[in-house]
């Protein structure tokens, strides 16, 4: 069976005292529940993960928010793949729409992070999504494939074992308009039928593929019931530590 995910993108908020609240009340309900089916992951900003890594009775994993697409350097402000592995992270968030927008990442860059995240041992957790004009187009199918062909088509079988897909609408980030759960369906089937194409049936299967945009504690149970959809990356939703708890039990009881 699939591996079922709720992930916490944290962004650039909380400092490090806030930061170490909102783990500790997650971490320490999480303590409570069954974590054999289920992974529950926190990506905080940089400067939280080595604490956070240190935390007493961890169950919860932790993922970097990006990378650097370069090993080492005068690379002034980056970040490498080997000194998130170093701080304890075992996943790494790569592609998200807000760095593709803001950061100018290309495909090409994605695919170099990609490859340096396996390589240092991380699991990569790969962001795709359309816009809403691309969506009105008609087009969200065609943007998808592109996303997935240009950078996943080019690792094998092995490296794609590491890889999650978080589906993520960009009309639905931070909005609070979120995709239906039929919507969610259809892409995530989408998703599973490219990578089939390319890897064959078992690793379609056991791929996990997270829906991500204004998953809230009110339309979890919806969307996880659906059954291409294996759990939840959570923006907003996930710096209320009751909202993002609320998820993990709706993903549990899905
Ligand atoms: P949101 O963000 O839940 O606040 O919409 C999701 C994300 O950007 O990963």
């Amino acid at each position: 069976m699939r591996k079922k995910i709720v992930a916490g993108n944290w962004k650039m908020n909380t400092n490090l005292p806030q930061g170490h609240e909102l783990f500790h009340e997650i971490n320490e309900y999480c303590n409570t529940i069954d974590l054999r089916e289920l992974s529950v992951i926190i990506a905080p900003p940089f400067t939280h993960l080595i604490s956070l890594c240190e935390t007493d009775n961890r169950c919860i994993q932790l993922a970097a928010q990006n990378c650097s697409d370069k090993t080492h350097g005068a690379f002034t402000g980056e970040v490498s793949t080997n000194m998130i592995t170093s701080s304890g992270a075992n996943y790494v968030i790569i592609g998200h729409s807000e760095r593709r927008k803001y950061f100018g990442e290309t495909n090409e860059i994605l695919k170099n992070k990609i490859n340096l995240a396996i390589e240092s041992g991380l699991q990569t957790i790969y962001c795709c999504g359309e816009s809403i004009d691309e969506r009105q187009q008609g087009i969200h199918k065609d943007i998808i494939s592109q996303q997935i062909e240009k950078v996943l088509y080019e690792f094998d079988n092995k490296q794609i074992g590491k890889i999650i897909v978080a589906y993520e609408p960009i009309w639905a980030i931070g909005t609070g308009e979120t995709a239906t759960a039929e919507q969610a369906q259809e892409m995530h089937a989408c998703i599973r039928s490219l990578v089939n194409q390319k890897f064959g049936e078992e690793l379609a299967n056991s791929m996990t593929i997270i829906y991500g945009g204004s998953c809230s504690a009110k339309n979890a149970s919806e969307l996880f019931e659906m059954k291409d959809v294996d759990g939840g990356l959570i923006g907003g939703a996930s710096l209320k530590a009751q909202d993002f708890i609320d998820i993990i039990n709706a993903l549990i009881k899905s």
